[in-house]
């Protein structure tokens, strides 16, 4: 039965377990997006905490992707020494690297002027300029450099952000997309942007590597994405381009959500149900009695634990001891292992 402490295997991958620690923003970086030393420390104590997928924050493929000029940035070649210092340090603790390469879109509060498929703004934000076509050519070339120096600096997987209401799902969202162009309307003209970094992505990114794509499967407005919605746009790219959905949900509009723990859950069982894809599920998991059910049904692959692994870096040695799992701790650790813990 497959449980937490369950290797798996993703293209030319091999992850020890099943426990992923999924991006946050730590708004930690200077203005100029590069990497530190608290960075390299905060992310090489999660792999010494056992966590199988490290998956780096947003980083801005942009300045004016950023959510804040607080975050990291990969949009010069002067970042990529950085991340191989973090990258370095999260393989030689035992785990797999994936960075997320954001724009945050119409939610950037570090671009002066926003930009967005339409000139609709989130909540009380600044109002966003609609982008040309020009504008959004030049985005995905951003998007395609970003993910050489992604490749460049190690990292086992790129993960495209295409949740929590930042420039990629505000294409595909008609809640935050009224244009009349390729890039509105119908579902494939609101996923053309998606389509297009994924291709210009891949044009770097080796096909033996796998990609990860993390989606807010429901908006929680009628009118907003579901998950059927994403499912089929998630069917429709080419095979082999997309081998995780990281499933989240919310951000596009202030709605308050009700989250209780495994509150995404149902969302991810559905992706996975409709693409068979490799699918990362959590929301508020903070216990392994739910996350090895989850995976025991089969209803995902890999369990995300956010705010978990900010409280409790070592939360898996725990996890395992409670499973009674004789889980090889990290050698300068052992003298602390004890039955129970
Ligand atoms: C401080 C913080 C920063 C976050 N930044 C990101 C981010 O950069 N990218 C992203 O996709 N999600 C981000 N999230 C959302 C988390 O990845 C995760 O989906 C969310 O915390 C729910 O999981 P949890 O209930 O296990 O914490 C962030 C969450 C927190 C708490």
């Amino acid at each position: 039965m497959t449980h937490l402490f369950t290797p798996l295997k993703i293209k030319d991958i091999t992850l020890k377990n099943r426990i992923v620690m999924p991006s946050m923003c730590m708004y930690s970086a200077a203005d100029n997006g590069m990497p530190n030393d608290f960075h390299v420390v905060h992310y090489a104590t999660r792999a010494i905490g056992q966590m199988g997928l490290i998956m780096v924050e947003a980083t801005g493929i942009e300045p004016d992707g950023r959510i804040t000029n607080a975050d990291l940035g990969i949009w010069d070649d002067e970042h990529v020494k950085g991340f191989k210092w973090i990258t370095k340090q999260i393989h030689a603790n035992g785990a797999v690297a994936g960075i997320q390469l954001a724009h945050a879109g119409r939610k950037s509060k570090a671009a002066v002027t926003k930009k967005a498929p339409s000139a609709i703004a989130f909540g009380d934000y600044d109002m966003p300029h609609a982008l040309t076509v020009d504008e959004i050519s030049d985005i995905i070339e951003k998007y395609k450099q970003a993910a050489r120096r992604a490749l460049e600096a190690n990292f086992d997987i790129i993960e495209i952000h295409a949740a929590h209401g930042y420039l990629i799902h505000e294409f595909i969202s008609p809640l935050s997309n009224e244009r009349s162009d390729q890039y509105g309307g119908s579902t494939i003209n609101r996923a053309r942007l998606l389509h297009q970094v994924l291709e210009a992505v891949r044009s770097e990114w080796p096909l033996d590597k796998p990609l990860s794509l993390r989606i807010s499967a429901e908006d929680y407005v009628k009118e907003g994405i579901h998950p059927q919605e994403w499912a089929d746009i998630i069917k429709g790219i080419p095979h082999g381009y997309v081998d995780i959905v990281h499933v989240s949900s919310g951000g596009l509009v202030p709605v308050k959500i009700d989250d209780y723990p495994g509150y995404q859950l149902m969302f991810a069982k559905k992706i996975k149900k409709e693409t068979n894809l490799v699918v990362i599920a959590g929301g508020l998991i903070e216990d392994q009695v739910m996350a090895n059910g989850v995976l025991e049904a089969l209803e995902a692959d890999l369990i995300f634990f956010g705010r978990l692994s900010l409280r409790d870096p070592y939360f898996p040695l725990r996890f395992a001891s409670r499973m009674r799992y004789d889980l090889e701790w990290p050698e300068p650790y052992i003298r602390g292992k004890k039955v129970s813990y």
